[in-house]
């Protein structure tokens, strides 16, 4: 098939939804690659370097759509560039078909097949195609840098011979892909990065990642993301104003606050209220990520950056992406990329539209002159929405110890069971087997025992530290080498020297690697 990639005609768009690398990746599936002449300009890809990798350069928009099977974009199609579309043709860019009936009608009406990179169900086997986060991750660092910018500070805190300097503050306000980069880059200049989000499960991965999570004074159990597809639930008046007031506690203090609060299909929630702006010290930046949906802030203008009258710069800025025009083109085009790779099953250049498939159904959103949104909800909700179990019954004291004495001795005579039935076995074998053997069997049996009794009682969040540390020891052939070392023959002695480099690698490394991966689970 022939993929076509069109300039984008969106005011001040840089991205590109093929690159020269992704094109050489698309011509592996056996598709041909067209493109726009000077679509890639403004990301750093020129048309040479479209040609060098094998793509055919046309001189017009029209000329792509009029030669090619699947259009690829980055925005959502103006109304004139679906037009240039001929039926059975297949579009893949942004859609965002809750916002557009017009231009679905409009996909229908001209028999256009239109994926919507938007659409892509946010589940683990999509996570490649998950253009939505490959974007959100840009913008939360650009947000960082931005607001870096803006600021008169630095982020680190400094103890010079000319004074000390306190670390910023920053807050981070959702901590979904967007915010998790904000707190990742914040954390790294140095900042002390607070985070908050109403899916209380996230808060682990926020002080893991170095900032401290913001917890409220409030008790309502909120809905875990694995029944909305990995979204937040919208969260009740009450809640709103907990959080509110602990907001309103923490302006005073907070230098930076970066809002990506956002709930699909819905306005942003207004977070952060004007009262709150005029709390914040003079020099404090404000970046709204949700500007877009109508913004978190209450003073935020899309598009612009704004000072207010106390001094605090609030920045509404909706196309992070774009000022990151080719790392996120390289990003874009590879998302791109993996969906044509999964529309490409044989990787002969025949596109097969599977609706049975999941990411492909749910990104589709028209084909074959019917409109095919909104998707059925995707399988894990199903799962997340099964029967809870029910709660466990409150126990008295006397209860729990007596649960606990019968726990134990049901434990004790399991124990006794293994070893009778191991013992017994063992003399079996000791029946017929040399003894020899036996002592090197019995030495065997009883380190799996003891192997197994220390990895079952540790947790398994720690199986990869300790598969790492288990590595380091292991290498106790490092012994054997050592003792091999002296002899007098050159051929042993390169052998015994080349043995004990590699053990020492295998040592120092699995060290090294369990003591990064603990760092991870230490709170900060
Ligand atoms: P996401 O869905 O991964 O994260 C949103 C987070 O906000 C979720 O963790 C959710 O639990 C949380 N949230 C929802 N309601 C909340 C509330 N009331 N209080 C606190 N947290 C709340 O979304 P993602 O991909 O991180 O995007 C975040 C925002 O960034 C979106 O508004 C998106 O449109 C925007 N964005 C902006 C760009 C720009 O250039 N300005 C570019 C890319 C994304």
């Amino acid at each position: 098939m022939k993929i076509g990639a069109l300039k984008e005609i969106f005011a001040g768009e840089n991205r590109v939804a093929m690159t020269p690398d992704s094109a050489l990746q698309l011509q592996k599936l056996g598709h041909s690659c067209l493109i726009e002449t000077g679509a890639g300009a403004n990301a750093g890809f020129t048309d040479e370097a479209y040609k060098a990798a094998g793509v055919t350069v046309l001189s017009s928009a029209s000329a792509v759509a009029e030669l090619a099977d699947v259009v690829v974009k980055v925005r959502g199609p103006e109304p004139q560039e679906l037009d240039l579309l001929h039926e059975g043709e297949t579009l893949i860019s942004f859609f965002w078909p809750a916002q557009n009936p017009e231009l679905l009608e409009q996909a229908k009406a001209k028999g256009v097949t239109a994926v919507a990179m938007d659409m892509v169900p946010r589940i683990s086997r999509a996570q490649k195609m998950d253009a939505l986060s490959s974007m959100a991750n840009i913008a939360g660092y650009r947000a960082v840098i931005e607001a870096a910018n803006n600021f008169p500070r630095f982020f680190t805190g400094q103890v010079t011979a000319a004074g000390k300097v306190p670390p910023a503050k920053v807050l981070v306000v959702g901590a979904g892909v967007a915010g998790l980069a904000a707190i990742g880059a914040s954390v790294s200049l140095g900042a002390i990065t607070y985070a908050f989000d109403v899916r209380p499960e996230v808060a682990e991965q926020i002080n893991s990642m170095g900032a401290e999570f913001v917890y409220l004074d409030f008790s309502e159990t909120q809905t875990d993301g694995a029944a909305t597809g990995g979204y937040a639930a919208p969260s009740s008046p009450e809640f709103r104003e907990a959080q509110l007031k602990k907001f309103r506690e923490l302006a005073p203090e907070i230098d930076i606050v970066i809002t990506t609060a956002l709930i699909p299909g819905r306005p942003a929630p207004k977070l952060w209220t004007e009262d709150m702006v005029g709390l914040m010290k003079r020099g404090s930046v404000i970046v709204d990520l949700a500007a877009e949906r109508g913004g978190n802030c209450d003073l935020t203008v899309p598009d612009q950056k704004i000072v207010t009258a106390n001094g605090v710069t609030i920045v509404g800025y909706t196309d992070f992406p774009s000022r990151m025009a080719t790392q996120a083109s390289n990003l874009y085009s590879n998302n791109i990329r993996h969906m044509l790779a999964d529309l490409t099953p044989g990787k002969d250049g025949v596109i097969n539209h599977n609706m049975e498939d999941d990411v492909i159904r749910g990104a589709t959103v028209a084909k074959a002159g019917e409109v095919t949104y909104p998707p059925p909800a995707p399988k894990i909700a199903a799962i997340a929405v099964q029967k809870p179990k029910e709660a466990a019954k409150e126990l008295t004291p006397e209860e729990k110890r007596a649960a606990e004495v019968a726990a134990f001795k049901a434990q004790t005579r399991n124990q006794f069971t293994l070893l009778a039935v191991g013992g017994g076995l063992l003399l079996l074998a000791g029946l017929f087997a040399p003894a020899s053997f036996m002592s090197h069997f019995i030495v065997f049996v009883l380190s799996c025992f003891i192997g197994f009794q220390v990895i079952w009682n540790v947790a398994h969040s720690l199986h990869t530290p300790l598969m790492a540390i288990t590595n380091a020891i292991s290498s106790i052939i490092i012994l054997g080498a050592l003792l091999q070392i002296g002899s007098g023959n050159w051929l042993v002695i390169v052998l015994a020297a080349l043995s004990v480099l590699m053990a020492g690698v295998n040592i120092f490394g699995g060290f090294l690697v369990t003591r990064r991966m603990l760092a991870m689970f230490q709170k900060s």
